[in-house]
């Protein structure tokens, strides 16, 4: 029998990356295809040791750039799409949106297309919870899958149009689909401009942190590796058309999640710099799992266990995360972070 073929788009970034590797080692019998654009975001050092693996393969490329992409599909006849690519960070979206939606829109666009042209099995598009915009500080409300989109940045307008899209070719043309919105991810390779590597980072160059506003927006954290299971099951026994939310019931303020980091790593809290707020910095998001649950998932780290694994990653791994930084220093990190 031929060997099913997974195109995973944005593999050589975070969750992309963890996605790929786990996939490559739990399923020998699938071909795990790993398409990237290697923007800012992308690297591929990551790989180093699954590179040689006979079901792992390589391609660069534009998820944007249709010719490439349609040319690619009809050569491969990929069975499944497991679609991550895209800009995703929040505050890059308020200062230059436009590649926003000329990645997250335009290129998940050609992606449908192409699928839709090769008869693929299955089309898992990962979204996130910033799509239904915030909540207030009630503990007792949650994302549910009925909630309203109501996107408020440029970066989740971009990934709710990317869901509508999705959403349409299903009802459309019957694209076999799932959508998946997940909480904030954190662990092993995430790029140092996000809150915990980049507070982990600093703090352990004795580094002011910059908090945005008073600090207490909530997030709820989920290990990278159980947002990983959660896209297997899904795309292994998710319903046609449906959509699953993701998370684990670990909601946090910043100012906890950045005090728990410090506490960690034996630092002082006057490593603390409160800063001006995001512009439009949604207020809290929670999301309710139930579904997926039914599913057979549910996560296997808890917070405290997932910081302090992704913690010691990041004492075990500098190089890895030093290079990146310094790759960036000049277009990213001194800019953003040279008055603290
Ligand atoms: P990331 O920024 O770490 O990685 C994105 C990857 O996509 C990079 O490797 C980059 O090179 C690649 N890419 C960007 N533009 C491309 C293009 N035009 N063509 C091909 N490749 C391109 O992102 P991440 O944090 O790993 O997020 C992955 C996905 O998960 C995104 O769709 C994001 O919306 C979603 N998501 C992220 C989180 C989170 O907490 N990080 C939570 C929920 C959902
Ligand atoms: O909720 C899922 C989303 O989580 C994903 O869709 C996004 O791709 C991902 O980037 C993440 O978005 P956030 O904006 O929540 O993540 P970020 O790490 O940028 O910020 C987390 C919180 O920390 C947020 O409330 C803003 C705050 N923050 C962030 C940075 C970078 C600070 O206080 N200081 C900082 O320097």
């Amino acid at each position: 029998m031929a060997r099913k073929k997974i195109l995973v788009t944005g593999g050589a970034g975070f969750i992309g990356g963890n996605f790929v590797q786990y996939m490559v080692d739990k399923y020998p019998q699938y071909g795990i295809y790993n398409l990237d654009l290697l923007t800012y975001a992308g690297d591929l050092t990551k790989h180093k040791h699954i590179e040689t693996k006979e079901n792992y393969h390589f391609v660069k490329a534009d998820i944007a750039d249709r010719e490439t992409i349609l040319t690619l599909f009809e050569k491969e006849k990929f069975d499944y799409v497991v679609h991550f690519a895209a800009e995703s960070h929040v505050d890059r979206s308020i200062t230059d949106p436009g590649v926003f939606v000329q990645t997250n829109v335009v290129g998940t666009q050609v992606l449908l297309d192409a699928s839709r042209m090769t008869e693929i099995t299955k089309f898992v598009h990962v979204s996130t919870d910033e799509v239904y915009g915030e909540l207030d500080f009630d503990p007792n409300t949650f994302f549910t899958e009925d909630t309203p989109l109501q996107p408020n940045s440029p970066y989740s307008a971009s990934k709710a149009s990317s869901d509508l899209l999705v959403r349409s070719y299903n009802e459309t043309y019957r694209l076999p689909v799932n959508i998946t919105r997940c909480s904030n991810n954190y662990g092993p390779y995430h790029f140092p401009e996000k809150l915990i590597p980049l507070t982990i980072s600093r703090v352990l160059n004795d580094q002011k942190v910059p908090v945005y506003g008073d600090g207490k927006n909530i997030r709820d954290w989920l290990h990278v590796i159980d947002h990983c299971a959660a896209i297997d099951i899904v795309l292994h026994e998710g319903i046609n058309g449906e959509v699953y939310n993701v998370g684990g019931h670990n909601e946090r303020t910043n100012l906890e999640v950045v005090k728990t980091i410090i506490k960690i790593l034996g630092k002082s809290e006057n490593l603390i710099e409160f800063v001006k707020d995001r512009l439009g910095h949604d207020k809290r998001y929670a999301i309710d799992p139930t579904k997926l649950e039914k599913l057979g998932w549910k996560p296997t780290y808890t917070f405290d266990t997932g910081i302090a694994q992704t913690i010691q990653w990041y004492l075990d791994n500098k190089e890895w995360w030093e290079s990146i930084i310094s790759r960036e220093y000049q277009n990213y990190f001194e800019k953003q972070y040279s008055s603290i």
